[in-house]
């Protein structure tokens, strides 16, 4: 991938200045701390387990290097500098050889970091250079109870394209996941 060195530069409305740019090997265990905090929350993905052993972390990097896929991360350079990675987005191949040009989104922001508008930045960023790297079409699900995901995807022109019904039980509940997707290409 060409463009790894790339980075954008956003300030909040809040003042804080926030980096968005392609991971590092030394981002890992903040990626995983983000992963493992919504993990915790219990609502947004059908995740009941943390990521905690190195080799999975760094096998997940491997993976991603190795396959070309995109992870872009959002970089608060205000904290610590251990635990300064505040969000990220990735956008990953599908399985199928035919479906080359699809991509599939997956956002964490941390919790002390959201409705700052950091999601909106990450996914247009990763679009972009989905994009550049060839994909014509992003996928994504979310859980239907996800409003604040599902109006954030909307207002970057996703649309709903299908549901399945009761798909996961979580909390004692049956929740229904959401299709959306986008088309970025010509
Ligand atoms: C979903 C999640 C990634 C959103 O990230 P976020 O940083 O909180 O979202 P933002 O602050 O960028 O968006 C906040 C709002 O501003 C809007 N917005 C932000 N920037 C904008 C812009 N430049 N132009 C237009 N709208 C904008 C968003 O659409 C959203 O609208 P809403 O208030 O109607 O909901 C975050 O809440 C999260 O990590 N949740 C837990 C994990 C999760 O749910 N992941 C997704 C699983 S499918």
């Amino acid at each position: 991938m060409s463009n790894v060195g790339k980075k954008r530069k956003i300030v909040l409305e809040n003042g804080k200045e926030i980096t968005i740019r392609y991971i590092k090997f030394s981002d890992l265990n903040a990626i995983w701390e983000n992963y493992n905090e919504v993990v915790d929350e219990g609502r947004y993905l059908p995740a009941f387990e943390h990521v905690t052993s190195n080799y999975e972390k760094k096998t997940w990097y491997q993976d991603l290097i190795g396959l070309g896929n995109l992870c872009i991360v959002a970089q608060d350079k205000s904290l610590d500098s251990d635990e300064d990675i505040v969000g990220q987005c990735t956008i990953e191949d599908v399985q199928w050889e035919a479906s080359d040009h699809v991509g599939v989104l997956g956002i964490i922001v941390r919790k002390s970091h959201r409705n700052m508008d950091i999601g909106y930045h990450l996914i247009e960023f990763s679009l972009e250079e989905a994009q550049e790297n060839g994909k014509e079409k992003i996928i994504l699900t979310v859980f239907e109870t996800n409003k604040h995901a599902i109006s954030l995807y909307q207002k970057l022109g996703f649309d709903t394209v299908g549901v399945r019904k009761k798909h996961f039980f979580m909390n004692g509940q049956y929740i229904d996941e959401i299709l959306m997707e986008k088309w970025i290409g010509d």
